[in-house]
């Protein structure tokens, strides 16, 4: 059995790696697949077997996934190229005749709206359905690390800023996610499922601010604003236009309830539960390594 795993350069592939081993996967029956080698040279040194693959070239992609039996394309980080990328690794896997081809999606792309990452997902969980091949849906909730740079700025400043009212987000860490797909990868029975994966907790902007202040010794107060006074505000801090106005459609998501899915799937795939917010900010806070927002 050999198990490829897309975009394993990045901050989500190596966990995935770390969690197929801890699950008794041999590092030679894992096939990191990554645009650059040289940023996985601990995974080879680890046994793994890299391949070079770019969701933009299909023949590397073909290459890739020669011989292997199911492939984890985690979704890349090109916005507005994603489509047709992730297209390109679902046919090369199909075509390689792939047991299983599972896929990152986001939370509730079946029914959400709001969230401003979902016509990506959506049309990549069309071209799976399309492909023929076995599949499965990872529709991961955010991850907890995305919050890490909010919650330095409220350190630093002693408030934060939303729009997202008193929505709830279910967050999880990217650990927990790996978790679940490293099961979903070995063990049976996931073929044609969805699972919306969440944490099992969900917290409002007001916990937030709480949890940042406990953990950054001082209080944060929580400003609630409406959509253009917090649009507004990002933009009068300098945040450039596109990243402010995805904040907002962000918690414009949260607020209408589209990230706080309370089922059990993703501790029940993870096999425990779930980080709790403080524990993983607390974590992503000591790391050195830079976070992202959600997309
Ligand atoms: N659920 C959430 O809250 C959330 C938050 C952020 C992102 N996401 C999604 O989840 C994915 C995984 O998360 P992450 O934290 O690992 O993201 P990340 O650290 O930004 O990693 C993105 C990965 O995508 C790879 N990639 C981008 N374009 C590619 C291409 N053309 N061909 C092959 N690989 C390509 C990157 O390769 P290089 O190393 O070569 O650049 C990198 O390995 C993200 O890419 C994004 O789609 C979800």
């Amino acid at each position: 059995m050999s198990i490829a795993v897309t975009a394993a350069s990045g901050n989500l592939g190596p966990l995935v790696v770390d969690a197929l081993l801890e699950r008794g996967v041999r590092p030679g029956q894992i096939v990191a697949v990554v645009r650059d080698p040289a940023k996985v040279d601990h995974m080879a040194a680890q046994g793994v077997s890299i391949r070079q693959g770019n969701y933009d070239n299909p023949p590397s992609l073909a290459a890739a996934f020669e011989g292997v039996q199911k492939v984890l394309v985690i979704s890349g980080s090109e916005i507005g190229r994603r489509v047709q990328q992730h297209a390109n690794a679902i046919h090369a896997a199909a075509a390689a005749g792939a047991e299983l081809i599972a896929y990152t999606s986001v939370l509730r792309a079946g029914d959400a709206t709001e969230n401003p990452v979902l016509p990506e997902h959506v049309g990549t969980e069309r071209v799976l359905e399309e492909s023929g091949a076995p599949f499965v849906v990872l529709r991961n909730g955010f991850y907890t690390e995305n919050y890490v740079d909010q919650v330095r700025q409220a350190m630093r400043s002693g408030e934060l800023l939303t729009s997202a009212g008193e929505g709830r987000t279910a967050s999880a860490t990217r650990a927990d996610f790996a978790a679940a797909a490293a099961t979903v990868l070995t063990t049976p029975g996931h073929a044609g499922q969805r699972y919306e994966l969440a944490g099992d907790a969900g917290w409002t902007m007001r916990e937030l601010a709480e949890t940042a202040g406990r953990l950054g010794g001082r209080q944060v107060v929580l400003r609630q604003l409406d959509e253009s006074a917090h649009l507004e505000a990002l933009l009068g801090a300098g945040t450039p236009e596109p990243i402010a106005e995805f904040a907002v459609a962000l918690d414009r998501a949260v607020r209408d309830g589209e990230l706080d899915v309370l089922g059990a799937d993703l501790a029940e795939l993870a096999g425990r539960p779930t980080t709790a917010l403080e524990d993983g900010l607390r974590a992503a806070l000591a790391r050195p390594s830079p976070s992202r927002g959600p997309d």
